[in-house]
């Protein structure tokens, strides 16, 4: 069996790191505004507090560790390919949890937070410290040019050709932990559908788009993905 596995902030919750938008207004769009943080005309207008916002986001992340949730992912993708199966584990999120639970591959199409791009050089480099105006590129050794390598409002995403291959020869299209608001991930579940893909929920409550699921299993990732990989498994 194939399967295409989308995943949104909902799947790290549990590991400390914040959803951008629930029903009580806490989340992260709730308290710092996208447009002055997350698009490139805000990163030209004042790259210090765009800097200082994910700088923020960078050191919460080296503090977080993954939860179940993300290792019930990485034991689906080794149980799939003994099985002669495939998982496509595809991530909004821009953080490493999976990969540190042990997902081997995953396609991150809003970019890594754990990155660094050159603006002069188009180096892609890893990067764990905070960011400034003045660092200096690793590669071509400019200072001033770098920036996280995640995809901002209005940028494309990375990886459409991979990841709309992937969807359209999946067995089954899986939305996990992401409320169904931002494309074009938004989009998976019809795509998914149009192309005779079966469509499954896994949230802790009905996504914006819950309605155009098959099936849908609704509580906390760390204790409802387990339990749906070992049925996958079983
Ligand atoms: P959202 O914050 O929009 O949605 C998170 C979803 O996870 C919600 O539907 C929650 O109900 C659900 N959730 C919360 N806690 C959960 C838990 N413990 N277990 C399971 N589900 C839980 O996050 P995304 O859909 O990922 O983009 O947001 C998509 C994009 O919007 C992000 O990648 C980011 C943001 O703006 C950019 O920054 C470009």
């Amino acid at each position: 069996m194939n399967i295409f596995v989308l995943t949104g902030a909902g799947v790290s919750a549990e590991s400390g790191l914040g959803t951008f938008r629930d029903k009580a207004g806490t989340g992260i769009w709730a308290r710092f505004d996208p447009m002055k943080l997350a698009t490139p005309e805000a990163f030209a207008r004042d790259p210090v507090q765009v800097h200082a916002f994910y700088n923020m986001r960078r050191r919460n992340l080296l503090q977080a560790q993954p939860n179940a949730a993300h290792a019930a992912l990485a034991k689906l993708e080794a149980g799939l390919a003994e099985r002669g199966g495939r998982l496509f584990l595809c991530t909004q999120n821009i953080d490493d949890l999976h990969e540190r639970a042990g997902s081997r591959q995953v396609k991150h199409m809003h970019g890594e937070l754990l990155k660094a791009r050159c603006a002069n050089c188009e180096a892609v480099t890893p990067w764990r410290e905070d960011l400034s105006v003045d660092a200096q590129c690793p590669r071509c050794g400019q200072s001033g040019g770098l920036r996280p390598d995640v995809v901002w409002f209005g940028e494309m995403p990375m990886h459409m050709n991979f990841i709309d291959k992937a969807l359209s020869e999946a067995d089954l299209f899986v939305a996990l932990g992401t409320s169904g608001s931002v494309y074009p991930a938004a989009g998976f579940v019809a795509e998914a559908r149009a192309a005779g893909v079966r469509t499954c929920e896994i949230n802790l409550e009905p996504s914006d788009n819950a309605r155009l699921f098959d099936e849908a299993r609704y509580g906390p990732a760390s204790e409802v993905v387990p339990a749906w990989v070992q049925d996958v498994l079983a």
